[in-house]
């Protein structure tokens, strides 16, 4: 019987439980997909822990890579023996198998490995939302990212020098520094004993930042705030640390700033412009532009050590799980 994680409480990495699963055809627009490898993301955390709400119990994760084994009626576009991979659709892509709604299945080039696809899907898509649509870069700007050796951050750091943007980078250690800066980030920020804000003006001339990506949330907020330029965003994409409260006097009292709260879900829809967030990633990659590999990688059985590692800030890069 295939294999999947679940969780019937929320809690500690402990509650996931390696169980067997049922799994039937797949119906009318759906498609069967065996997993090859399993990509870890800070969300699947929130959900474990109970921050974002699941139907318990239930799966977790959503994102991995596989082949198509089987496709119910009505699906044109996705065939069996497809490479494919996915970040949208319900929990569950911690397991061996499944069936997904096949429109949300994106074709994988034969140029790029699972292995390397398993690092770029949700957290290379990220990278495009967050730099070509959410505060779109041109190209020129010095800009503030937080966590820039994480999964979704080393990828940043790389896209940020395909497109001529300046980044400076925060991390705690100055093995992470080492490696962002190796991924292509300008400046990095050592928070663990440098001030954040006052690095930045230095860095800009007094001036500040057009805008700052934070998914660290409410450790970094002052310091996202304190960092930018007059009318700056802040890019609140994450809360790793914790959820950020606002007050909005404080965006009039330093600038005039502006802030949003995006989520990947209302950017990559239709499936239309999904498939072209892809393309454009997988672009670069294939350019070699970004190269990416995963720095950690767990059998699926041991889900639960790779939330410890993530939340423990002991990773940088890619977490992956084979089934
Ligand atoms: N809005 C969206 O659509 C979207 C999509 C994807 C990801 N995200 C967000 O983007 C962020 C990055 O995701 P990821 O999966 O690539 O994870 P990640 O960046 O690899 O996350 C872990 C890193 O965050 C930093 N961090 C800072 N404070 C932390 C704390 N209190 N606890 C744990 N880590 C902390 C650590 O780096 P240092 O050691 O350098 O501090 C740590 O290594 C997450 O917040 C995630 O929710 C948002």
């Amino acid at each position: 019987m295939p294999k999947a994680i679940r969780f019937h409480e929320t809690g500690g990495p402990e509650v996931l439980k390696l169980e067997n699963v049922e799994v039937g055809a797949p119906g009318p627009g759906e498609a069967r997909v065996r997993h090859s490898r399993i990509a870890v993301n800070f969300i699947d955390i929130y959900f474990r822990t109970g921050r974002y709400p699941a139907r318990l119990p239930s799966g977790l994760g959503s994102d991995a890579v596989g082949v198509v084994e089987a496709v119910g009626p009505g699906v044109a576009d996705i065939r069996v023996g497809d490479r494919v991979g996915y970040l949208l659709g319900p929990q569950g892509a911690y397991s061996e198998v499944r069936v997904m709604p096949a429109d949300v299945l994106i074709p994988l080039p034969a140029g790029i490995s699972d292995s390397t696809a398993s690092t770029l899907i949700m957290k290379g898509m990220t990278v495009q939302y967050l730099f070509r649509q959410v505060y779109p870069l041109k190209g020129g700007e010095t800009i503030l990212y937080h966590a820039a050796a994480g999964g979704v951050g080393l990828i940043a750091c790389q896209w940020a020098r395909a497109i001529g943007v300046t980044m400076i980078g925060t991390v705690s250690s100055d093995e992470k520094a080492a490696l962002a800066r190796a991924s292509g980030c300008a400046h990095t920020i050592v928070y663990t004993r440098e001030n954040v804000a006052e690095r930045v003006r230095e860095l800009t001339g007094g001036k500040g930042v057009p805008v700052v990506y934070d998914s660290v949330g409410k450790d970094t907020l002052q310091a996202s705030l304190d960092s930018l330029a007059l009318r700056g965003a802040l890019v609140s994409n994450g809360t790793s640390s914790g959820p950020v409260v606002i007050d909005t006097m404080q965006l009039a009292a330093r600038g005039s700033l502006w802030v949003t709260r995006p989520a990947m879900v209302h950017y990559a829809t239709p499936r239309s412009h999904m498939l072209a967030m892809a393309d454009e990633l997988f672009a670069l990659v294939l350019a070699g532009k970004i190269v990416s590999e995963p720095r950690q990688t767990f059998a699926l059985a041991d889900a639960g050590e790779a939330h410890r590692a993530l939340e423990s800030r002991a990773t940088a890069g890619a977490t992956v799980l084979v089934p």
